[in-house]
């Protein structure tokens, strides 16, 4: 190899590897979308991009508070009942991957230090164990992370 043609080399090795792996081709090959992807095209029409939500819409805000609700076991269950988790056509893995990159993104001092994933084993009991109303399930479940001295986002649900 002369040195002439080394960066050449360099650089075509530097174009292969980049291409290998180009969002495009993941794409083609039928990958399953990131946790962020599935947000952004399933979760931010109405929680917004920033997870800020819409006082208006009744939307709660992520920021800082969504958290809370991945401490107790009734919590993790009303986040499997929350009306975008239920009308989505996501897979349990998907749900499970969407819903820790809410917790992670927008939890901030609302998740605990000792977070716990979904996994899609939980994911699928959660959503088994029926919740039929769910503004009285998540009212129940801010009571009892009020009580623990953890802050959730106003709601304007009656
Ligand atoms: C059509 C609008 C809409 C879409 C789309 C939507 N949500 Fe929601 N989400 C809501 C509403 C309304 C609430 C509050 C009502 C409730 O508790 O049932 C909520 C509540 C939540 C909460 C609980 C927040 C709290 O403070 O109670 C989480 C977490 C959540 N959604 C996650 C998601 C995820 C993840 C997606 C995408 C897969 C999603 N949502 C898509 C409307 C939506």
């Amino acid at each position: 190899m002369t040195n002439r043609l080394a960066p050449a080399l360099a650089i075509a090795a530097l174009i292969s590897t980049s291409f290998g792996s180009s969002p495009a081709l993941r794409a083609e090959s039928a990958a399953p979308l990131s946790a962020r992807a599935n947000y952004i095209l399933r979760c931010t029409g109405c929680h917004g991009l920033e997870g800020a939500g819409s006082e208006i819409g009744g939307i709660p805000d992520f920021r800082g508070y969504v958290g809370a609700f991945s401490r107790t076991g009734d919590g993790r269950a009303y986040l499997m009942h929350v009306p975008g988790v239920v009308n989505s056509s996501l897979t349990n893995a998907e749900i499970a991957a969407v819903m820790n990159y809410v917790m992670q993104t927008f939890g901030g001092p609302s998740l605990p230090a000792d977070f716990k994933p979904f996994t899609v084993g939980e994911v699928d009991a959660l959503r088994a164990h029926p919740v039929e109303d769910v503004v009285a399930y998540r009212r129940d479940v801010v009571k009892a992370v009020t009580a623990a001295g953890i802050a959730t986002a106003g709601y304007p649900w009656p």
